[in-house]
């Protein structure tokens, strides 16, 4: 089987598994296999993939069939220009949550070697781009489950950020000293119980701990909100990823919780993404 054949025949079977971007997965996949990148694919599109490289692109579209992330299959994926090291135990990073990274960095340009905070830290995709987009700054990450902890501890190497440290700790119920952070960054798990039916088949295969939340899914950002204010110091910034439906409340809760200066970040497809907020006492 060529290259090109391979390449076709992965992009039927993906869309057959109803993969909605399966031309950018099969064009991923067909390099993974190969090893070769985007040009050098080209220019040897008629070249007979081994029998160890077929072998192995079975298996993976065997995995990618049942619609087992590709990330996981990979083992790595790119956030913010970096590798990731990724799997089970650990949520994916996703596109949309550049758009948090990019809030905080706009936020940070006058500051000089600021502190930052990142709670629900996973694989340490923000707070890890924060350290190496800032290498003046500090930054501590805390997570709850050692799963993730072991792939952010692994990601803090991989990417060098020397300037960044994990520790286990659970936000409904460890805080900060007071007046420590100049800026406060969360993903946390944000899907309400009633939307489980409106995820994607993938995210089966992801924790549910780093998925789910009570109270509509507001649960932790309350408690982040209420919790951790105090750890900001004078004029600082408390930054939130969000569900698609769910900016107005977390403003809200924002607003309750005493900060002010309350703005949305639209992400690439115009959703409210990000919500932020401005600490002053
Ligand atoms: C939506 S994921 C975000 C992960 C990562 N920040 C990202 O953006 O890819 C939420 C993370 O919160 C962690 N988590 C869940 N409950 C927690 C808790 N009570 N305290 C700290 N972390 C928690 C999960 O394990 C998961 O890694």
């Amino acid at each position: 089987m060529t290259i090109f054949e391979a390449y076709n025949s992965t992009k039927q079977k993906l869309m057959k598994a109803g993969i909605e971007d399966y031309v950018f997965e099969a064009k991923q996949i067909i390099k993974h296999i190969t090893g070769l990148n985007a040009t050098a694919i080209l220019t040897n599109y008629n070249r007979n993939l081994t029998e160890f490289q077929q072998n192995n692109l079975t298996a993976l579209l065997r995995q990618r069939e049942i619609r087992y992330p590709l990330q996981y299959i990979f083992g790595e994926w790119d956030f913010y220009g970096r590798p990731f090291y990724v799997g089970p135990g650990v949520l994916v990073p996703r596109a949309d949550t550049e758009t948090l990274v990019e809030a905080g960095l706009d936020y940070l340009k006058d500051k000089q070697g600021p502190k930052i905070l990142d709670l629900c830290a996973g694989s340490g995709c923000i707070g890890i781009t924060f350290a190496c987009e800032r290498k003046d700054s500090e930054v501590l990450m805390v997570e709850k489950f050692d799963e993730a902890i072991n792939y952010a501890e692994r990601n803090i190497h991989k990417n060098n950020a020397t300037n960044s440290a994990i520790k286990k700790g659970d936000v409904f119920d460890s805080v900060e000293a007071e007046g420590s952070y100049d800026l406060i960054v969360s993903n946390p798990p944000y899907i309400a119980e009633s939307e489980i039916n409106e995820m994607s088949p993938e995210t089966q295969f992801e924790p549910q701990t780093a998925l789910l939340a009570k109270d509509d899914g507001l649960e932790f950002y309350k408690a982040i909100a209420n919790n951790y204010k105090k750890a900001l110091k004078n004029g600082g910034m408390l930054a939130f990823e969000v569900g698609f439906k769910q900016s107005e409340a977390v403003a809200e809760i924002l607003k309750l919780a005493g900060f002010a200066d309350i703005k949305f970040k639209k992400d690439l497809s115009d959703i409210n993404r990000v919500v932020i907020g401005i600490y002053e006492f």
